[in-house]
């Protein structure tokens, strides 16, 4: 097969930068990776990137692809070519460039140090002849085992674009795979350091971590677990975590969320004065409703009942985001098999993923 390919070429020596455009003849499995490997031995030999397993294991091949964060080992370029498309490859963001597709991960792995990547055991020696982590225990940290550091997710992280001191998606969701190890004796340490500014709070929940992540960490849903388990362990001093306190008490004492008690209860009396005058604008327009006596739902017996129920489960922390998970995928599944949305098959959606064999089959090619 034909493939085009426009390739922002850079010398941080010299600063300079170039789109370059390369048209190749490709096999029609070959992902976007073999593609630079044969711009690279028959077109160009200047251009550098890096690789090392082509298996999707080592995390060295991120990239971006139309603006995406990918691996390149992942990515087949068959469907691409077929439409014409000429896509362009750039290097991750939120990461230096040293050269061409090659960043400098230095900054990811200061990151990854700073949350202590390692098992601190609460034990001197093993109990009997190992510390065995039951399934349960083990769910909870599932996908965050599953990451491969490749940085996919820091490319897209948003928070990280406005403020690089952010400890970011991948190092947080390291964090997690720590604090939900049973084994590990730092939980209350981890998550007092995470919750420190420019930790897990400053996520502006985007998903565009879940969204990139080639492995399904899905590091969003980890940040969440820290902030589940930072606030169950009491650890709330941040105003992230004062707010997301406040909308539980509202839902449990009224049904609703006190919109207006939201501000000085995340922010704090003092800093809630200067406010005030907004507030007073707010209030002329009818956009203030008065906050006594609170507005009580009808229903509000079902809000206390669900509250009651997750705190008499223990799913108040990390358990509790499991669990929503395994619901989620429960009703995509059911919904699937009853005929729902086909998320390949929608305008602007991502090429259904094959093997060269699945094309044949369908097309009634003969296999060679
Ligand atoms: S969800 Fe949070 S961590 Fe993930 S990309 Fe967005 S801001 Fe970054
Ligand atoms: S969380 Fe996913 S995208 Fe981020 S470094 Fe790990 S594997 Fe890569
Ligand atoms: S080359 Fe190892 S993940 Fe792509």
């Amino acid at each position: 097969m034909q493939v085009g390919l426009k390739i922002w070429r850079y010398d941080a020596k010299t600063g300079d930068r170039a789109l370059k455009e390369y048209e190749i003849t490709a096999p029609e499995e070959a992902t976007l990776l073999d593609c630079l490997d044969i711009v690279k031995d028959r077109h160009d030999g200047s251009l550098a990137y890096r690789k090392s397993c082509r298996m999707m294991i080592c995390g060295s091949c991120g990239m971006r692809m139309d603006g995406g964060a990918v691996l390149a080992c992942k990515t087949r370029m068959y469907e691409i070519a077929q439409a014409g498309h000429v896509p362009v490859i750039s290097a991750m963001g939120n990461l230096p460039i040293v050269k061409d597709l090659v960043v400098d991960m230095e900054p990811f792995w200061q990151k990854m140090r700073a949350v202590d990547p390692y098992l601190r055991p609460r034990y001197d020696q093993a109990q009997e002849r190992e510390n065995v982590v039951s399934q349960p225990q083990m769910d909870v940290i599932h996908k965050e085992s599953l990451c491969i550091n490749c940085g996919c997710c820091v490319s897209e992280c948003n928070s990280m674009e406005s403020d690089p001191d952010f400890l970011g998606p991948a190092a947080l969701a390291k964090g997690m795979r720590f604090v939900g190890d049973p084994r590990d004796g730092a939980t209350i340490e981890r998550l007092e350091r995470y919750s420190e500014p420019h930790g897990l709070w400053d996520c502006t929940r985007c998903y565009f971590c879940n969204e990139r992540c080639p492995k399904g960490v899905d590091p969003r849903d980890a940040i969440a677990k820290l902030g589940a388990e930072a606030m169950k362990n009491g650890i709330d001093r941040d105003m992230g975590a004062r707010h997301a306190k406040w909308f539980v008490t509202s839902a449990k004492t009224t049904g609703w969320l006190r919109e207006t008690e939201l501000v000085p209860k995340t922010q704090g009396i003092i800093a809630s004065i200067k406010e005030v005058k907004f507030a007073m604008g707010l209030a002329v327009k009818g956009k203030v409703p008065p906050p006594f006596p609170p507005h009580v739902a009808a229903d509000v017996h079902e809000s206390r009942a669900l509250f009651d129920l997750v705190k008499a489960q223990g799913r108040d922390g990390a358990a509790g985001i499991v669990q929503g998970e395994r619901a989620l995928g429960r009703i995509e599944a059911h919904h699937e098999a009853a005929g729902g949305r086909d998320p390949y098959n929608e305008p602007d959606s991502a090429p259904r993923p094959f093997l060269p064999s699945e094309r044949e089959e369908s097309e009634g090619v003969a296999a060679t």
